[in-house]
């Protein structure tokens, strides 16, 4: 017997489980509650003389703990190395990285940047104005009183009747909330989202952008306002574009004018400015006095301008939102 369990330590010893089912087997070959080799020798340990069965009992039961503990040991090992299997599959560092794809600007917003630097060069200040507008700051302090044929240059949204509440069809109404607030004098511009009846406007959309820049201090002339323009001009195009200023009208300013910029592409005049010296009438509604006070205005449609920019063909492709578009001023970051 001694022998026996000698060979069975020996067997033990050199016994290394791989899996969980290994391990099972040597579980029921040794403990097994009917035919385990431990179990069978615990039986018989009855039939042993008394005075060799406490040295008997003593080697099998040192075994049995022997075999519990490789079972033990194992079956923690096998837990751990399942454990951090699995955080291995979460995490290979073999794996390509998941790159955070990096958004462009949108062009509207490159053009509106860089018209804020341009004018913030010259000493202009960049204010903000909000879109929605009431019916004195959008259209009767701008010269264009209720039922004046002019409003129907400029059909909107409304969101309220009487009092009237509007999207605002043009950011000439932050040079009204500008001029309420302060004294002149003062160079600002403004550039933001307007909103008209696509059916009453040329432009294809219900929705365009425009900057709107003024200045207002004593003898400002239409030469200030034609070198403003000509510089922004040039800083955008080159000292090589050509422009060219009609004459216009505008409720808002008199004289008024309207500057075209020549696209040398097709051959075309684009219209992309509005603009004059601020009516009188414009400058005593905001309790600036006209005798004593002149000033310039001028509007620019952004959209239009970014077209003659970046050679784009279709004026919709803007908000249409197609990446394949947008992508491409991802270089201008
Ligand atoms: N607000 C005009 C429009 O939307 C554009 C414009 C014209 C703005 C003349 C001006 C200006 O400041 O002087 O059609």
């Amino acid at each position: 017997m001694e022998k026996e369990i000698e060979k069975i330590k020996e067997n033990i010893k050199n016994f290394h489980p791989k899996n969980l089912d290994d391990l099972e087997t040597l579980k029921i070959f040794f403990l097994g509650k009917k035919k385990g080799i431990i179990t069978n020798f615990m039986k018989n340990l009855k039939k042993i003389p008394l005075k060799e069965r406490k040295f008997f009992g003593k080697i099998i039961n040192e075994l049995k703990k022997e075999i519990e503990n490789k079972i033990k040991i194992f079956s923690s090992k096998h837990q751990y190395f399942n454990k951090n299997k699995k955080k291995e599959i979460l995490f290979d560092p073999t794996l390509p990285g998941k790159a955070i794809e990096i958004g462009s600007i949108h062009p509207i917003s490159i053009i509106k940047n860089r018209i804020i630097e341009i004018f913030i060069k010259i000493g202009f200040t960049y204010v903000d104005g909000p879109e929605i507008e009431d019916d004195w700051h959008n259209f009767t302090a701008l010269n264009m009183p209720i039922d004046h044929p002019s409003r129907d240059m400029q059909d909107t949204f409304f969101i309220y009747k009487n009092p009237d509440i509007l999207l605002r069809t043009h950011t000439s109404s932050v040079q009204i909330r500008y001029m309420k607030k302060h004294k002149p004098p003062f160079r600002v511009l403004s550039i933001g989202k307007v909103y008209r009846n696509e059916t009453v406007s040329s432009h294809s959309n219900f929705m365009f952008h425009q900057a709107e820049v003024f200045y207002i201090d004593k003898k400002v002339s239409f030469s200030d306002l034609k070198q403003s323009i000509i510089y922004m001009i040039n800083s955008l195009f080159g000292k090589k574009a050509k422009i060219r200023f009609r004459p216009s009208y505008f409720p808002f300013t008199e004289p008024s004018a309207e500057v075209d910029i020549y696209n040398v592409k097709n051959g075309e005049w684009l219209e992309i400015i509005g603009c004059g010296m601020i009516d009188p009438n414009v400058l005593n509604n905001v309790d600036i006095d006209s005798e004593i006070y002149s000033g310039f205005a001028f509007g620019i449609g952004i959209e239009r301008l970014a077209l003659m920019i970046y050679n784009i063909k279709d004026i919709r492709i803007y908000f249409n939102n197609d990446v394949r578009f947008l992508e491409q001023f991802k270089s201008e970051f």
